[in-house]
């Protein structure tokens, strides 16, 4: 069909009012611009009037491959303060390329496998202060774990001090995070003073970055006359680019913040969905634990990510519950044609992954939890996006993944947990991230 010049459709509310809807209403908005149909304007975020979702598997595959240098991935600029200026996150061209290139080594699913004893002990003792028949948010415990992971895995940090310092300093900048105030001074600069909100996520991060910088120095010190260690940061320290330059101190700061801040809340919270998922659904549960002691006592961490329901369970988890909704934001570089609507240099395109995972189409009765649909046939990663893809997709994706089934596998199995109550989980904003509004609440029960 000939390409129109026509406007995609969308709701005629005000932009500011949608802005608000999706602010405050984000899962009713969707569900309400995707019934426009697989292209709709929908100025969410930002100021550009021209901002569009799409949400079918043609158009995202044009979307995420970049259709021929026609549609490009801006940095995310306002990111900057926290990530600082040379981190992934906010490089954009030759030169995230260039980065992409020295990090993504560290994150291959072959890498990851060296990290499943950890994961798996610190899954094991996640429950040890809870006590029986006193209901707890099942979100916080995973927060813990993930954080530890981070810590552990990605910094290279054990134990110690610098261990239970980081921790502290980055639960309360995490806090400071969540506040709608701190939103309001990342997206206008002008509100960010010596004073107030931001003056306290300045000082917490300058205490952040004592720590971080004392870590990358150590571990510099142990490659020079040891065995390099096995941890990701020690990993990034010896990478190489084409010309054979390492990173420096300050690109190793802003990648490591920069993996704290894209790893730490999204793999937490796809744990906490992936449990409410199981558990209010008790065939899912029972067919999954059959699965898990099928395995034995202590099975190999390699061998429970190979599970093909565990698996099955956790991409239902991530179908129905992206706690990333959309992707990050991709401009037009030059003018594009997608499902017959024109678009004009300058326009911003998301791809909506909450809309696509939701298609009857693709996922009939789709807002059933039914981990079989994994097994009963194969998605494309334009019909199945839960890590985004194209030259921004997600570099976490192998890591998120193992310990996402290790956690639930662990749990499932050594802990005879159960949801605290049947009320249903209401999807809430944190940020950009999209989290269980109750936390989970779940109890221990006596075996
Ligand atoms: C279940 C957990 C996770 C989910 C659902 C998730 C999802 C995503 C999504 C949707 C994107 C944007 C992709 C795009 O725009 O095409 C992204 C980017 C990214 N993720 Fe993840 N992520 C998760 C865990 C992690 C972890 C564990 C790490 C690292 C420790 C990580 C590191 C990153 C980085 C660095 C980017 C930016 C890539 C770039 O701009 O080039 N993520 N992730």
């Amino acid at each position: 069909m000939a390409a129109t010049s026509i406007r995609p459709p969308g709701p005629e509310t005000p932009d500011w009012l949608q802005k608000l809807q999706y602010a405050f209403q984000f899962t009713r908005y969707l569900d309400r611009v995707g019934a426009y149909g697989d292209v709709v304007r929908a100025p969410l975020i930002g100021n550009n009037p021209n901002t569009f979702l799409v949400g079918s598997p043609a158009g995202i595959k044009q979307l995420l491959s970049g259709d021929g240098g026609r549609i490009g991935s801006p940095p995310n600029s306002h990111l900057r303060p926290i990530v600082g200026d040379t981190s992934l996150f906010v490089l954009e061209g030759e030169r995230h390329r260039r980065e992409r290139r020295l990090l993504m080594p560290s994150f291959h699913s072959e890498r990851i496998k060296d990290y499943g004893h950890i994961i798996r002990d610190l899954t094991l003792c996640a429950l040890a202060d809870r006590k029986f028949g006193i209901p707890f948010p099942i979100r916080e415990v995973m927060q813990n774990i993930s954080l530890d992971v981070i810590l552990k895995v990605v910094f290279g940090v054990v134990g110690g001090n610098r261990f239970d310092l980081l921790k502290s300093y980055i639960l309360r900048l995490a806090e400071t995070m969540r506040s709608p105030l701190f939103a309001a001074c990342l997206f206008f600069p002008i509100l960010q003073k010596p004073y107030g909100t931001w003056a306290y996520f300045k000082s917490l991060q300058q205490k952040i970055d004592e720590l971080l910088y004392a870590q990358i120095r150590d571990r510099r010190q142990v490659k020079a006359d040891a065995a390099p260690g096995t941890d990701i940061l020690s990993l990034l320290i010896a990478a190489r680019d084409e010309n054979g330059d390492a990173m420096t101190d300050g690109e190793l700061r802003d990648e490591l913040m920069t993996l704290l801040l894209a790893g730490n809340e999204t793999t937490a919270n796809t744990a906490a969905w992936a449990m409410y998922g199981i558990y209010s659904n008790p065939e899912v549960h029972k067919r999954l634990r059959a699965e898990l002691l099928e395995l034995g006592e202590t099975p190999d961490p390699a061998v429970i990510a190979q599970l093909p329901y565990l698996n099955a369970v956790c991409n239902e988890s991530l179908r129905l519950y992206p706690v990333a909704v959309l992707t990050t934001p991709r401009m037009v570089k030059a003018p594009v044609v997608i499902q017959d609507y024109a678009f004009e240099p300058g326009a911003i395109l998301y791809g909506s992954i909450y809309l696509t995972h939701r298609r009857p189409d693709l996922y009939p009765d789709p807002l059933a939890f039914k981990p079989e649909r994994f097994l009963e046939r194969s998605y494309t990663p334009f019909e199945f996006l839960p890590f985004g893809g194209g030259e921004r997709r997600c570099i976490g994706e192998a890591l998120a993944l193992f310990e996402l089934k290790l956690i639930v596998a662990g749990l499932v199995v050594n802990s005879a947990l159960q949801l605290a109550d049947q009320r249903p989980e209401i999807p809430r904003r944190s940020g950009v991230i999209v989290t269980p509004g109750r936390g989970v609440p779940m109890v221990l029960q006596h075996d």
